[in-house]
């Protein structure tokens, strides 16, 4: 390798270790969080329509669904409560819809023609006092942003049926120029987090990918940015479906609505109830991600009872368990325990997430670690454990079976936790037959 090259090599490697250190620290309190609320708040909420889709799938007219901006009042609307039981709920963070699809922005900007300031009976901007009450609780603040506005006269999709033009490229430019300003202009809300939407109608080139994620981080270098800017992300977001394997990726979270709808939507009355929430919340953290939770406030700025009441149960259960949540890491690999379970950020602690009733011991197997204690977390009792058949002659651990009496169970999940002699060691061969070759 001549010099020149050495030289350049080094640079690269210089250069994408910084990089990726600079991710890692970024990426830090994102990682601990495990729990966000995502809010769709918008005009859609005055009839309950589906939010943005319903005018693009046809099943109102534009100029009907724009109409619903003449009852957005938000005359109920106060931040501080929103904060207070978001915070109650044992989120680190929230996510709050500032621009949808229909491009209507919920805070006073100088772009585009549609936002609840100038055109809404709320005559509001609705987000900074919303960040303030979201910072005063010393929760982190994040935007959703679409990078689609079907509303928009210089964008070329309108409807599922009706393109405005197909290449123009002066018009583009023109939303664009008002894309980019709008972003930029988010800035003053110094967001920790962006999270874009709708890039799946544009090219990373169209959208101007890399202009934005380099705007984002020269206003602000700890930002971090959700995967759907064609890929120029910080982190994955699956939506809805909980994943069944661990995604790829050590960043991820699922975004998941409470009923079958991100916006208010009187009629969808599928609740998944308070233990089911917390079921999937225990699923999301054995796999080493967040749970981006969505409410979907009314047109008043009132949350449904149905929310509150998911919110509050959540809230009791991570409150009880808050040392076997933030911080955690992905858990078990499943052939080891039959259940969701973490571990703790130093790798000392092992908690097992039992969201059934036990119908006898609790069994971990291939663990080489003597335990040094177990506790049920969030009643501080030390509960008995028993090692049956580790033999002297195998390299094999033995099972490790749990006591768990039933007066120390939680209604929803019962957290187990392990405290470990070292570092979590697990045994992996296949057969616990010890060969000449052991
Ligand atoms: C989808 C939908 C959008 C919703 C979002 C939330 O992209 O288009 O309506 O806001 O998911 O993740």
């Amino acid at each position: 390798m001549s010099k020149v090259y050495l030289l350049l090599f080094l640079c690269i490697s210089l250069l994408s270790n910084a990089q990726d250190i600079t991710k890692e620290q970024r990426m830090q309190w994102f990682e601990d969080a495990k729990l966000g609320i995502f809010i769709h708040w918008g005009i859609y909420s005055v009839n309950g329509t589906s939010e943005s889709w319903a005018f693009y799938n046809g099943h109102v007219s534009h100029t009907d669904y724009m109409k619903q901006i003449e009852g957005f009042t938000a005359e109920k609307w106060s931040p501080v409560n929103w904060a207070t039981l978001i915070k109650e709920s044992g989120a680190q963070y929230t996510v709050i819809t500032t621009k949808h699809h229909d491009g209507v922005a919920l805070w006073g900007t100088k772009f585009g023609n549609s936002n609840m300031l100038h055109n809404s009976p709320a005559k509001r901007d609705l987000i900074t006092p919303f960040s303030k009450a979201i910072r005063e609780q010393g929760l982190k603040l994040g935007v959703y942003y679409s990078l689609i506005d079907w509303s928009y006269p210089d964008y070329p999709n309108f409807t599922r049926k009706q393109k405005r033009y197909e290449n123009d490229s002066s018009r583009f430019a023109k939303f664009t120029k008002y894309n980019l300003g709008q972003i930029k202009e988010l800035g003053k809300f110094k967001p920790d987090l962006y999270w874009f939407d709708g890039d799946w109608e544009q090219s990373a080139e169209r959208w101007k990918a890399i202009e934005i994620r380099e705007m984002i981080l020269e206003s602000n270098p700890n930002a971090i940015i959700n995967s759907r800017l064609r890929g120029y992300g910080d982190y994955a977001t699956p939506e809805q479906g909980v994943p069944i394997h661990k995604p790829n990726g050590r960043y991820w979270e699922l975004c998941l609505t409470m009923n079958d709808s991100w916006g208010y939507y009187p009629t969808d009355t599928s609740y998944k109830s308070v233990n089911q929430v917390i079921r999937i919340f225990v699923d999301v953290i054995s796999k080493g991600g967040n749970l981006l939770l969505d409410i979907g406030p009314k047109a008043d700025g009132t949350i449904p009872e149905e929310q509150v009441a998911i919110l509050k149960g959540l809230g009791r259960w991570t409150k009880k368990h808050k040392e076997a949540i933030y911080g955690s890491r992905a858990g078990l690999p499943a052939d080891y325990f039959n259940g969701y379970s973490a571990i703790s950020k130093d790798s000392t602690t092992l908690y097992l997430y039992l969201d059934n009733q036990p119908t006898g011991e609790v069994l971990v197997k291939g663990l080489l670690n003597k335990v040094k204690r177990a506790y049920v977390v969030g009643s501080a009792k030390e509960i008995s454990t028993q090692v049956l058949g580790k033999l002297s002659w195998s390299k094999a651990p033995g099972l490790l079976y749990i006591n768990l009496p039933e007066n120390l169970q939680d209604q929803d999940v019962t957290v187990i936790a392990l405290e470990l002699e070292g570092t979590v060691k697990l045994y992996n061969q296949i057969s616990g037959v010890q060969t000449d070759s052991d």
